[in-house]
């Protein structure tokens, strides 16, 4: 039997404040409207920082399709009704705005569908849902959005432009030096984090799209890939596919680990100083999580282990399909991910090896790592003996924690499990030609003995 029910609508004025501080700051703010570019299809986008104190603008125009008025009414919903293919950049249909208002006050949105068509506006303005609090969309006459309008006036595409940038300019004298050298300091940072977020769609090497361009106050952002992979003492470690069942579905997430050259093996000393990052050398080791081709998370272990100095070159690529966005968390900001519990122990494994290739070519640069089998093999060496340290410390938890079982029983057991683990370790070593096996006996957890 259904239920009564009663509509209650939730408040504007605070749903809309609270939606500002969902995780973006102003780069990947930026980078959820270049998504939208992308999924438009645009070759170019062009981003503009216009400093003018309290008047300041910022503006992202692309030559993708446009939207005709229905698709630009339905765009402005918080919550966009949609279907989305499974290689689109998009999921939530919140993006345009709430990335947007995380960082404006006022959000003006033109767009044109073909040269000589109507160019249509539309804009959410803070200022006006606290007055109304309603969900009202602004209609301005396009003689009033100049940067917005002006831009399309000879071309297809969809403008969009930032006003009140009341989280960027926070200075007591909006029209002052220091705010005039923070605004020139955020738009080199933004050069970085997008160069880097999109290298793939920069350099044409994503699956399904065409390489796009992007401009920045005129000037085109270089891609910055993560893996200096020009660089011909680049280890690249074997690819590693992982199953993960989530619910009712298998996927399949690809795993590239890189081992970066240390200093004195680069080219050239700028090529080195290049390849720190954004967020340099320390700090830019770890995961680097895409989904279809986007980068969503660059560096950092995923609480799987600290970033140490002597692990610095290590960076690991893993591909997620987008249909694995619940197993991964993936958040409204996309600039996060969890990794499911089903893969950290794999994924653990591969990080260690890698740390271990990492430390190697850091602390000993001269010993040649270009026996890139031998890092294959260690890597695989290295997974193996997690997988049989798991499999052992399951077995001998369930021998101890049986009541039923004598003690000398236990002991037995518990006595060969140890010696198997060992043998099965020592012999795939013998198989992959490694004859170092010292280090991987260190990490061997050993076999659980009962008090
Ligand atoms: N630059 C653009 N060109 C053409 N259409 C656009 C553009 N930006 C947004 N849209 C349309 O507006 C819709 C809403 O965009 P929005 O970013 O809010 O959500 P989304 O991209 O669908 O999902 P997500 O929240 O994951 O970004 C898009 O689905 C797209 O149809
Ligand atoms: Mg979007």
């Amino acid at each position: 039997m259904a239920l009564a029910a009663t509509e209650v609508v939730p408040s504007a004025r605070r749903l809309v404040q609270s939606l500002r501080d969902i995780g973006y700051d102003i780069a990947t703010a930026l980078a959820d409207l270049v998504d939208n570019s992308i999924a438009a299809s645009a070759r170019n986008v062009w981003i503009d920082l216009h400093f003018n104190g309290g008047s300041s603008w910022i503006r992202i125009l692309d030559d993708g399709s446009g939207m005709r008025e229905r698709d630009l009414r339905e765009a402005m919903r918080f919550g966009t009704q949609r279907a989305y293919r499974s290689d689109e950049l998009g999921r939530f249909g919140l993006g345009l705005k709430s990335a947007s208002l995380s960082q404006c006050r006022q959000l003006t949105v033109a767009t044109r569908t073909a040269v000589g068509g109507r160019i249509r506006v539309a804009r959410w303005d803070l200022d006006h849902i606290e007055r109304s609090d309603r969900w009202e969309v602004l209609r301005p006459d396009l003689k009033a959005c100049p940067p917005a309008v002006e831009p399309l006036r000879f071309r297809t595409g969809t403008a969009i432009v930032w006003e009140g940038l009341d989280r960027l300019n926070r200075y007591r004298f909006p029209d002052g030096r220091r705010a005039q050298a923070d605004f020139d300091r955020v738009a080199s940072d933004i050069g970085g984090h997008l160069g880097m977020t999109f290298h793939r769609f920069l350099t044409g090497e994503t699956r399904s799209r065409r390489r796009i361009n992007l401009h920045l106050n005129g000037k085109e952002i270089l891609s910055w890939d993560p893996f200096s992979r020009e660089e011909s003492a680049t280890v690249f470690v074997p690819v590693q596919r992982l199953r993960m069942r989530h619910g009712h579905h298998t996927h399949t997430i690809v795993v590239r680990p890189f081992v970066l050259p240390a200093e004195s093996k680069f080219s050239t000393l700028a090529a080195h100083r290049r390849a720190a990052g954004p967020r340099f050398w320390a700090r830019q080791q770890g995961f680097y999580f895409y989904r279809n081709d986007r980068l969503i998370q660059a560096g950092g272990w995923s609480r799987l282990r600290t970033q140490d100095e002597h692990t610095k070159l290590a960076r690991v690529a893993i591909d997620i399909p987008s249909a694995a966005d619940d197993a991964f968390e993936l958040t409204v900001s996309k600039t996060q991910v969890r990794i499911p519990a089903s893969i950290r122990g794999e994924l653990a494994a591969i990080a260690s090896s890698t740390c271990r290739i990492a430390e190697q070519a850091y602390r000993r640069p001269s010993v040649s790592m270009t026996d890139k089998q031998t890092a294959a093999a260690a890597n695989r060496l290295d997974a193996l003996s997690t997988l049989v340290r798991m499999i052992v410390r399951a077995v001998s938890d369930l021998v101890i924690h049986d009541p039923e079982l004598p003690k000398s029983v236990q002991d037995r057991l518990l006595s060969v499990i140890g010696e198997m683990e060992a043998r099965v370790v020592d012999q795939a070593a013998v198989q992959l030609g490694i004859t170092d096996t010292e280090s991987f006996a260190e990490t061997s957890v050993g076999v659980a003995r009962p008090i």
